[in-house]
């Protein structure tokens, strides 16, 4: 069996923060964080204001079942991949499994940062695959908001709140697509350039900016190659790069790395900012809205996160 993608769905505080938003206030300009990073605005939760990962990751969820033509009932695993948990328990998979009603579905969290939904998609695809389950979500969900020193310019420009989902469905291979290979790979050694630590006085994030953008255009590059090889592809049959959104700048130097037409790059870091985990299935709605997702359309998703972690995949819709 393989897994197929069949659907993703999205959802966003209604609040947008612009870069003129936080030129009022912080030591930087619309300028510097555009031509830098290719952010010009971001969704938040304002300060103060109640803000659940859980109710923006069972919205996304929902809009994905619904474009599938799936009831809850029909999901048996739920997996959030987020950094940014409502509870340390329950976990946010479980609220958004009970507040959708996927009342015959286990459902887990998962901890790989920015490279979660890749991490949780190579998950489900080996429970697919081995039969442990036929129908799952895998939702990115993240108040980053929360975790950010709102004075320090260097991380509060960076990131935005946002959940996305996708269901997945087992599918015979003779059916062509589903995903067709996934790497991971983490280095515990680089753990100090990007953390939030749970306990203590300071819990917000932690940043080494020059080091994380280093070893993300080389391990994202390195990771995409393997998963090209592994599905026995060449890089000419790759249709869609969707990288993690995390700074324009990596997602070009990346595409340029791995040698690949400027208009196979999916990217929406200019309205979302750095969602996390829910970074790549929003840049994926995205494209499929545009019409870049079609029957045999093949995908190389390709992600790095705090740990470091690291995830790539291909996908054949
Ligand atoms: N506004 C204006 N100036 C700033 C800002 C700001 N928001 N932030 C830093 N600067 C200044 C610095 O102080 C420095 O000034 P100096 O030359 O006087 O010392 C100058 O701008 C250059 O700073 P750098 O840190 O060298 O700038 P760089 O080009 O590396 O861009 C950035 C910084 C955007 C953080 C970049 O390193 C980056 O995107 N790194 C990846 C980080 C990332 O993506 N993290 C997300 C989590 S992990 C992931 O998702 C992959």
């Amino acid at each position: 069996m393989r897994s197929k993608v069949l659907s993703v769905g999205s959802a966003v505080p209604d609040t947008i923060l612009t870069n003129k938003d936080l030129e009022k206030y912080l030591d930087t300009t619309d300028e510097w964080i555009t031509t830098r990073t290719g952010i010009k605005k971001r969704h938040v939760f304002p300060p103060g204001k109640e803000a659940w990962a859980y109710e923006l990751g069972a919205a996304a969820s929902l809009k994905a079942l619904k474009k599938a033509s799936m009831a809850p009932a029909d999901v048996d695993c739920v997996i959030c991949a987020t950094f940014t948990p409502d509870y340390f328990f329950p976990s946010t998979a479980c609220k958004i499994q009970h507040a959708i009603g996927c009342t015959n579905a286990f459902a887990f969290d998962l901890s790989a940062a920015c490279a979660g939904f890749v991490y949780a998609l190579t998950v489900v695809d080996g429970l697919i695959t081995s039969g442990k389950c036929k129908t799952a979500i895998v939702v990115g969900a993240e108040v980053i908001s929360k975790t950010l020193d709102w004075n320090d310019r260097s991380t509060a420009i960076l990131f935005g709140d946002a959940a996305a989902a996708v269901v997945l469905q087992a599918v015979p291979e003779s059916d062509g697509s589903g995903i067709l290979s996934t790497f991971l790979k983490s280095d515990g050694s680089l753990g100090k350039i990007l953390y939030i630590p749970a306990w203590g006085e300071k819990r917000t994030m932690s940043m080494n900016g020059g080091e994380v953008f280093k070893h993300a255009v080389r391990m994202m590059a390195d990771a995409t190659c393997r998963v090209i090889d592994k599905a026995g592809l060449t890089r000419e049959q790759i249709d869609l790069l969707i990288p993690h959104q995390a700074n324009i700048r990596i997602m070009k130097a990346i595409s340029q790395n791995l040698g690949l037409d400027k208009e196979k790059l999916i990217t929406n870091v200019d309205k979302y900012g750095n969602t996390s985990s829910a970074s790549i299935p929003l840049a994926l709605e995205d494209a499929w809205l545009q019409g870049k997702v079609k029957k045999g359309t093949v995908a190389a998703l390709t992600s790095l996160g705090g740990g470091v972690t690291v995830g790539s995949a291909i996908i054949r819709f």
